[in-house]
């Protein structure tokens, strides 16, 4: 497995991801009781911006960090632009990965579990995460980790499902693990993130979900580039099962903002809908 985040921290897809997973965890923090909170695929905590890694492929530049440039005055962002620490007119350096957003948003009653594989990318999460809450890293299989933590004592919280998609297998296990999770803990929010290549393929990850039979399905597809461009992604979805209220709208607002100030002339899409019913 060859796949480092570093390369494409803060890229669309990550601004994509993380604008749905800063608005879940704020909708955790409006009530007092303690909420719990699982990153199957953790990558590391921060991503330094100015690594050559990130720097060879410029994927944060034309991502974050033209948006703080371009469309730090959008409302539909400043949730996002302030769980990621960007200030007006300055470039970002240290970038928060998912366990950076989750970490940064326990309070002392909360707890969240990181799983990484790579032993390098998990140290570096012990290293750098900090926070009021609890927080355990493990280096190992992310759906060892969700088989063992559900339903969790809290009975309130949310899991990120992000895996690298290297295997063509990736897909099928994410969904077998989903609907085994959601088996134990029906009530908990789920963001299960997906690429998206073309028209077909993404009909066909819906339909996959949707097969599943599981009620209050919210997907959030934001695409910047033409199908099949060749350019890597074309877009990317996030599916969020029992979104908190007021998501859909959210989202909507900031894919579209999103899709304003980066998408290329004539290209991509904003599609944010119910895939399945309230029940
Ligand atoms: C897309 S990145 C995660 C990005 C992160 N969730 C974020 O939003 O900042 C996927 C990560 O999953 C790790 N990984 C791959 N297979 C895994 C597995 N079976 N269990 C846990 N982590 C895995 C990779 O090493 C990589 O760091």
């Amino acid at each position: 497995m060859n796949y480092r985040h570093i390369y494409h921290a803060g890229n669309f897809a990550d601004v994509a991801k993380h604008v749905g997973l800063a608005y879940c965890l704020d909708a955790l923090k409006r009530k007092e009781s303690p909420f719990f909170a699982l990153d199957t695929h953790a990558g590391r905590g921060f991503y330094d911006l100015q690594a050559p890694e990130a720097q060879k492929t410029g994927e944060a530049q034309r991502g974050v960090q033209r948006l703080i440039e371009t469309a730090f005055g959008e409302p539909a962002l400043a949730a996002y632009f302030a769980a990621v620490g960007a200030r007006r007119g300055k470039r970002l350096s240290r970038y928060p990965g998912s366990p950076g957003l989750i970490a940064s948003s326990l309070r002392p009653q909360d707890r969240a579990g990181f799983a990484e594989s790579m032993p390098a990318e998990a140290r570096a999460a012990q290293r750098e995460l900090t926070s009021a809450g609890r927080i355990r890293v493990v280096a190992d299989d992310g759906y060892a980790l969700l088989k063992a933590s559900l339903p969790p004592a809290e009975r309130r919280g949310l899991v990120l499902i992000d895996p690298p998609y290297e295997s063509l297998e990736e897909f099928k296990t994410l969904t077998q693990a989903f609907a085994d999770a959601y088996r134990r803990w029906p009530t908990g929010i789920y963001l299960l993130w997906y690429p998206i290549r073309s028209a077909m393929q993404r009909g066909m990850v819906h339909e996959r979900f949707e097969a599943l039979r599981i009620p209050k399905m919210l997907y959030a597809d934001l695409a910047v580039h033409p199908d099949d461009a060749g350019l890597g992604l074309a877009g990317s979805g996030l599916l969020i099962v029992n979104p908190p209220f007021g998501a859909d709208l959210h989202l909507r607002h900031a894919y579209q903002a999103i899709h304003r100030h980066l998408a290329a002339p004539e290209a991509g899409y904003v599609d944010v809908a119910r895939l399945t019913p309230e029940r």
